[in-house]
């Protein structure tokens, strides 16, 4: 049942009706405020969007409260059982599962556009291989721009397979270049698997563009693919987090895909959002240099006046267990114990967790541990370094940044563009 489609306010002594949204839950619900200004000269004020929709969206959902997230209704614990991450891909951007032959047709067209330009690659030849990965995925998911004509782009929704392809070789040259291992474009471009499963290709492809050597057959414990692939589905989608914000505002002003990607990225990188992946890491191994003394780190995280938060916990929406770290944890520990490694970080990371849940603080505030806090122990084990933590993130969100791109299209929304309250001088004159 939902309520009241009107809500009544006073604003010194004059009364006025707004009109009120609706969610599929009723519990959604949100004061329509878009005349508000016209008739009542006001604004919201609302810093970091805490309580504004922005978009009616029908990609995905998160219950907060609950600990619940669903793509395209569908929990996130059934796709990351029963789905591939072509099959979620597929999902998040055209509303329903593939059939065999939807599945069949989108993975080829995704292996059509399997190649980069020369171009590019004298361009990539140029970037030193300090430079952060991040940057540099931004910065040539920018420039394919320039290559991106409609000589190589016949039809609109080719660019999302083109895309889909082209981000993991770009990911992949970058970790090449990084660790000093050969870039030779035919050796990154003919990347072919005989396992029959196509759509399970797309994860063995990326993890062989990342490791093999020329001269030797590329060879790789199963665990390894299995577990990139249920990483790829997590993080897939969020609806309105920063960096899908940031696409939804360039599609607002019909920036093409590939920038708007690029500035997704640029946003992802930030260490309160995906960065935070690497900033965990980074963390732990802190904590485990400088002694193990989780309660000291806890005390800081209290601390009003430390600027230190506990880096993997917490979250905008949820106030609850975030569902993907369940899911991320129980991977962690799979991959640690079917590889034999023995990681005391991964220790470190329980034992911390452990103690963070019984404490007042962080329970008063409802800070749980986010998908960020174990899935770097899985990068790691992998053999990926952690400043390519964020851009296996990246890999992962394309699918759900495409679909927020497209359904801004399709909804046609008008462009994004807040408001502010002024606080600087008045007018003025120079003397
Ligand atoms: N450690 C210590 N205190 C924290 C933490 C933390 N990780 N997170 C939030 N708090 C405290 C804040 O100090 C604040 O306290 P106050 O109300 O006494 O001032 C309160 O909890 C609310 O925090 P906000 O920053 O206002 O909450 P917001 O929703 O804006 O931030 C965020 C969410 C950015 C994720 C925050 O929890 C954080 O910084 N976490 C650490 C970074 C991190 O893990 N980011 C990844 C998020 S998931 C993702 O983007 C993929």
């Amino acid at each position: 049942m939902c309520f009241s489609n009107i809500v009544n306010f006073d604003i010194n002594g004059c009364n006025y009706k707004l009109p009120v949204v609706y969610g599929t839950y009723c519990y959604e619900k949100a004061i329509n405020i878009s005349q508000l200004r016209e008739n009542t000269g006001f604004i919201t004020f609302d810093p970091g969007f805490k309580n504004t929709g922005i978009t009616k969206s029908s990609i995905s959902f998160i219950d907060g409260e609950k600990g619940e997230l669903l793509y395209r209704g569908y929990p996130i614990e059934q796709i990351i059982n029963k789905c591939s991450f072509i099959e979620t891909s597929y999902l998040l951007l055209n509303g329903e599962l593939p059939n065999t032959g939807q599945l069949k047709s989108f993975s080829k067209r995704i292996e059509e556009f399997n190649s980069i330009s020369k171009e590019i690659y004298k361009i990539f030849d140029k970037i030193p291989a300090f430079y952060h990965p991040m940057g540099i995925l931004s910065s040539l998911t920018c420039i394919l721009t320039a290559f991106t004509d409609s000589s190589t782009i016949q039809e609109e929704k080719d660019i999302y397979f083109h895309l889909l392809a082209k981000l993991p070789i770009l990911a992949a040259l970058t970790y090449r270049k990084k660790v000093g291992l050969p870039i030779h474009y035919v050796d990154v471009e003919k990347t072919t698997n005989n396992n029959n499963n196509l759509d399970y290709n797309y994860t063995y492809n990326l993890l062989k563009m990342f490791f093999s050597v020329p001269k030797k057959s590329y060879q790789i414990n199963p665990v390894i693919p299995d577990a990139l692939e249920k990483l790829l589905i997590l993080h897939a989608d969020h609806e309105q987090n920063c960096s899908t914000t940031t696409v939804r505002l360039l599609s607002s002003v019909h920036a093409n895909l590939l920038s708007s990607v690029s500035a997704g990225i640029s946003a992802l990188w930030g260490r309160l959002h995906g960065g935070a992946n690497q900033a965990v890491i980074e963390m732990l191994e802190n904590i485990l240099n400088s002694g193990g003394n989780i309660k000291k780190w806890i005390e800081k995280a209290k601390d009003k006046k430390d600027p230190f938060r506990l880096m993997g916990f917490g979250h905008r929406i949820y106030k609850n267990f975030d569902p993907r770290a369940k899911i991320v944890k129980k991977v962690a520990e799979n991959v640690i114990q079917k590889l034999g490694i023995s990681d005391p970080i991964l220790e470190l990371a329980k034992e911390l967790e452990e103690i963070v849940l019984k404490e007042p603080y962080f329970m008063e505030k409802k800070l749980y541990p986010n998908i960020d806090f174990y899935s770097g122990i899985i990068y790691q084990a992998m053999g990926i370094p952690k400043d390519m933590f964020t851009v296996m993130f990246a890999l992962g969100r394309l699918p759900g940044w495409m679909a927020h791109w497209k359904e801004m299209r399709l909804n046609r929304e008008p462009i994004g563009r807040p408001r502010q309250i002024y606080i600087g001088y008045k007018k003025r004159n120079i003397h």
